[in-house]
């Protein structure tokens, strides 16, 4: 087995490798002065089950194209079997029609990815479970639901806590978290009067004096979640912890969160965001590579990983 960095976030990636006690495969990914990507893999991988760890976070579409010819280039270097490891998997929220006339895009990510030459796909905290059947191929979605219970028991126990969902669709995973920690539940009825914006409409459930545990998968522009709070706070609640899989925190999301009456936004690593959120005390990261090193592990040696979330 062998475990190979494309370069969206090789601040995690090298934690994985530690975690694994293996070193990064010998790589030369480059950028061509017209913006055209290069690869070279330089080691002997004939043969081997190559892991290739790749989020394909902002800027999206390079990222993904530099998965896409890794796994091309290990294709063609007899790689015995190629899992394609998406800690954030872009273009999940485009998985199906909203309205006439637009594309299904996680479906042509993932026949992209199904084409190049991947034989399976490990993600995290997938947008929609569903994008699974989009591959014929294994798809292991694993969840981050047990790293924020642990953070919760460990840091906000003695508090009266209710778990938030900010939308109807994230009510499933509320509820996981919810049962693992013993905490209430309310949702949030979220409106998208146009692209990029979110209204609050309803609380479900009461929040009064109580501290909110809102979770997440993706904070993008932060408009739901500093929405949310806002809305919370009116609504009684004493403080709100904010947990989010995916931290994309594009455009002005940190300078909102940092302005907003959230307690503390807790991000994982899926994408490295180190620079923007440096010197942040509002924001802290929990590390995935642990979880992701124990699930690479356990696929190599034909492990199960759902017992991982048991
Ligand atoms: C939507 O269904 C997702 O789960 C997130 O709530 C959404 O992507 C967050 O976007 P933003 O931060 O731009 O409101």
């Amino acid at each position: 087995m062998k475990i190979l960095s494309g370069t969206s976030n090789l601040k995690l990636s090298r934690n994985i490798s530690k975690q694994l006690k293996l070193k990064l495969v010998n790589t030369n990914i480059k950028r061509f002065a017209d913006g055209e990507i290069y690869v070279e893999i330089n080691e002997n991988i004939r043969g081997n089950s190559v892991f290739v760890i790749q989020s394909t976070s902002n800027p999206a579409n390079d990222n993904l194209m530099e998965l896409l010819l890794v796994i091309d280039a290990l294709r063609r270097s007899s790689a015995k079997n190629i899992t394609a490891v998406i800690p954030y998997f872009g273009y999940a929220r485009q998985d199906r029609k909203v309205v006439p006339r637009t594309s299904i895009s996680a479906k042509v990510v993932a026949n992209l990815i199904t084409n190049a030459g991947a034989h399976r796909v490990v993600t995290v905290d997938l947008h929609a479970g569903q994008i699974q059947g989009f591959f014929d191929m294994p798809v292991d979605n694993l969840f981050t639901t047990p790293l924020f219970a642990r953070y919760i028991k460990r840091k906000l126990k003695s508090r009266k806590l209710i778990c938030v969902s900010p939308d109807v669709g994230g009510v499933q995973r509320t509820r996981g978290l919810a049962t693992k920690i013993k905490a209430e539940l309310a949702i949030i009825d979220k409106r998208r009067p146009a692209p990029g914006k979110s209204q609050v409409m309803n609380i479900i459930g009461d929040v009064k004096g109580k501290t909110c545990i809102i979770v997440d998968d993706i904070i993008d522009s932060g408009g739901t979640i500093v929405n949310a709070v806002e809305a919370l706070k009116k609504s009684g609640a004493q403080e709100v912890y904010v947990f989010i899989t995916h931290a994309v925190l594009s455009g002005e999301a940190v300078s909102k969160i940092k302005k907003s009456k959230i307690k503390k936004l807790i991000i994982t690593d899926t994408i490295d965001n180190s620079q923007k959120i440096k010197n942040n005390n509002k924001i802290e990261v929990i590390s995935i590579s642990s979880l992701m090193g124990e699930a690479i592990k356990r696929i190599s040696n034909s492990n199960s990983v759902s017992d991982l979330f048991n």
